[in-house]
């Protein structure tokens, strides 16, 4: 694999004031990356790895036929949409299980609504997911070891059998700004997979902070440094004529609180409702200990 070593050409703190922001094709040099490659920065640490027609053709078809249908709308992602209202940027949606984030308001550990929606897609995305696994533990074993980890200390029903993750995030006609992850297990990798479809140009994923592109298509992998900036290129077709899912796989650091599955429904079935500081807020039993003072059951 051919290896690059990149500078730093933008200075943190320039670097920084692009969150949220569009790049274009003026935020890299040359041409966008599309051949097998390991990118080092400075440090010696990799930014990314592109592997190329990696995943076999009949799973990524299964897998697109089934992503395809994901609906929720980007603009939920403040940051990664640019501040996007709903309808101006694509769909971002959540596929597997998430922790007891809080959103939507629910506190438990769960499978995502469009994976409870959807079994039978989840089911037959799972072989795209697993090839996209092997790849992730055969280029970076350190890190999928250190993921793995995490995985055996989790309940089982919250991992995507037979791989290192938890979630998988499936955007679809999704032009990101200028963002970080998070969420994620830092000691784990950015893994992302491409399916690609119809005609239309850009969508490479830019790393600002070294002024270097990547481009990957269907049967790729890239694992990449999430938590470094980056974003996309605009993604140029006729609309309606082309779809562009990028499917990023990881675990999620908050998966290790989660009871099973039968554990985190009592849990959250015995919370209760107090009013704290005039708003309604559920709390659960190990909750209690903590602000009763200021708080007072609600009818
Ligand atoms: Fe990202």
């Amino acid at each position: 694999m051919n290896p690059i070593h990149l500078k730093t050409e933008l200075p943190d703190a320039q670097v920084d004031a692009l969150e949220k922001t569009f790049l274009d094709s003026s935020a890299f040099d040359g041409d966008s990356i599309a051949e097998d490659v390991v990118a080092y920065k400075p440090n010696g640490e990799v930014l990314f790895k592109l592997i190329r027609n990696v995943i076999p053709m009949s799973a990524c078809k299964k897998a697109w036929n089934a992503l395809r249908t994901v609906s929720s709308d980007a603009s939920h992602r403040i940051v990664a949409s640019g501040g996007a209202t709903q309808g101006e940027n694509g769909v971002s949606e959540t596929v597997g299980y998430l922790d007891r984030s809080g959103r939507h308001g629910l506190h438990y550990c769960r499978l995502t609504s469009w994976s409870m929606n959807n079994a039978k897609r989840f089911a037959e995305a799972i072989p795209f997911f697993r090839a996209a696994d092997r790849v992730f533990a055969h280029h970076m074993p350190e890190r999928h070891k250190a993921q793995m980890a995490k995985v055996r200390a989790t309940d089982p029903a919250f991992i995507v059998h037979g791989t290192a993750f938890t979630t998988v995030t499936v955007n679809k006609n999704f032009q990101t700004a200028v963002h970080k992850d998070s969420g994620d297990l830092k000691e784990g990798f950015g893994v992302i997979a491409c399916l690609r479809a119809g005609e239309f140009t850009g969508g490479e994923m830019v790393f600002p902070k070294y002024r270097v592109a990547v481009k990957f298509d269907t049967q790729d992998v890239l694992l990449c440094d999430v938590h470094e900036w980056h974003g996309n290129t605009r993604i140029v077709g006729t609309e309606g004529m082309f779809e562009r899912i990028s499917c990023v796989l990881y675990y999620r650091t908050g998966m290790t609180q989660c009871l099973s599955p039968d554990k985190e429904l009592k849990r959250l079935q015995n919370r209760k409702v107090i009013v704290v500081n005039g708003h309604r807020r559920g709390i659960t039993q190990e909750e209690t200990s903590e602000g009763e003072a200021d708080a007072k059951p609600s009818l």
